[in-house]
């Protein structure tokens, strides 16, 4: 394999395309789905700090981290230096690999406390956290961001001077401003200009669908590893699409039907394993990933309409069989 290019303090991923942390997504068992078909490194959802330290089941869930999963970055979100280095501290402790500040998270559920994107207005409180992060830690630690608050105010020249000067080992950009939240295109070019012009290691993140846009951004921004989000929900195998194009070797099949069915099942009861055996909620939980699964297939539509009526294994059995039984599979 060809070498990874990225590393993140100790950790250096096997290769540089990176699972994007997602709440209500990137739990365990979807980080395992994605690492099976390629991933080289993956991140955890958001954990809130406060919830982390009060000991909420939600938190506690979150940064449950599978034995030997690989490597893993849980990202925690809140405004509080001291606050923060507790939390880092406890994901420390819990395992992580190394530990994420999310300063790009666009949600007034998380702006309206100053944590998330917010801090992008605030960066003498961005340094402070980034600082006190630093000191709680020894394993690596790492930043993401948006572009800025707005268009007319793009903040990357402070985030790379600050990241530099608090032992930040990597910055994920997702060169969107808060105020554009997922609206027209990422600026790529706001990537290259990062790289330019500091020595951090930079994941680029932003509108990557398919392994000739994670290529593309490689080369036009330069940056050392590429960050998918909402195109491996659905589709996690441009992981390995996008691993085969960086080592130069012919694209991966397509999974046909089979596996596509394989994988839809393997990811259910994963799930249901991840809520303790809790079918009806993992049912609940499964279904937006479910439509994207089936997404553009025959009967699509249809299994959307029965969305609710999956409430467990066997009903999801019921309502997947309409796109897939035809097919004898
Ligand atoms: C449903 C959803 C949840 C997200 N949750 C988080 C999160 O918890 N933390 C974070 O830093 N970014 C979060 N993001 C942003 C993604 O990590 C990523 O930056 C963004 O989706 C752009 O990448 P993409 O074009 O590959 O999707 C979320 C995005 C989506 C769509």
């Amino acid at each position: 394999m060809a070498d990874s290019g990225l590393r993140i303090g100790a950790v250096v991923p096997g290769n540089p395309f990176v699972l994007a942390p997602m709440d209500g997504y990137t739990d365990l068992p979807f980080r395992r789905i994605c690492r099976d078909r390629g991933a080289g490194l993956c991140f955890t959802e958001m954990i809130p700090v406060m919830a982390l330290i009060h000991g909420a089941k939600s938190a506690a869930r979150h940064l449950r981290l599978e034995k030997g999963e690989g490597p893993v970055g849980a990202q925690i979100a809140g405004h509080d230096p001291v606050l923060m280095a507790r939390a880092a501290r406890m994901l420390q402790e819990s395992g992580a690999d190394f530990v994420d500040v999310n300063a790009g998270c666009p949600s007034r559920r998380v702006t309206n406390g100053g944590a998330g994107a917010a801090l992008l207005s605030d960066l003498a409180l961005l340094a402070d956290i980034l600082r006190a992060v630093r000191a709680s830690i020894s394993i690596g630690l790492t930043l993401k961001v948006r572009s800025g608050p707005t268009t007319d105010r793009i903040v990357l020249d402070d985030v790379a001077r600050i990241a530099s000067d608090t032992g930040v080992d990597a910055v994920t950009i997702h060169p969107r401003t808060r105020a554009q939240r997922f609206g027209g295109r990422a600026d790529w070019e706001l990537i290259a200009r990062f790289k330019e012009r500091c020595r951090l290691t930079v994941i680029g993140n932003g509108d990557v669908t398919s392994a000739d846009d994670g290529m593309r951004m490689m080369r036009r921004t330069g940056c050392d590893g590429v960050m998918v989000g909402r195109g491996a929900v659905g589709n996690p195998w441009i992981f390995g699409e996008l691993a085969a194009a960086y080592e130069g070797k012919a694209a991966p099949k397509r999974p046909n039907r089979a596996e596509l069915y394989r994988t839809i099942m393997e990811h259910f009861d994963l799930v249901v394993d991840y809520l303790d055996g809790d079918e009806r909620t993992a049912a609940r939980v499964f279904r937006k990933h479910l439509s994207r699964y089936v997404r553009g297939m025959p009967g699509a539509v249809q299994v959307r309409r029965c969305m609710c009526r999956v409430l467990s294994r066997e009903s999801l059995v019921r309502v997947i069989s309409q796109v897939f039984v035809e097919e004898g599979v």
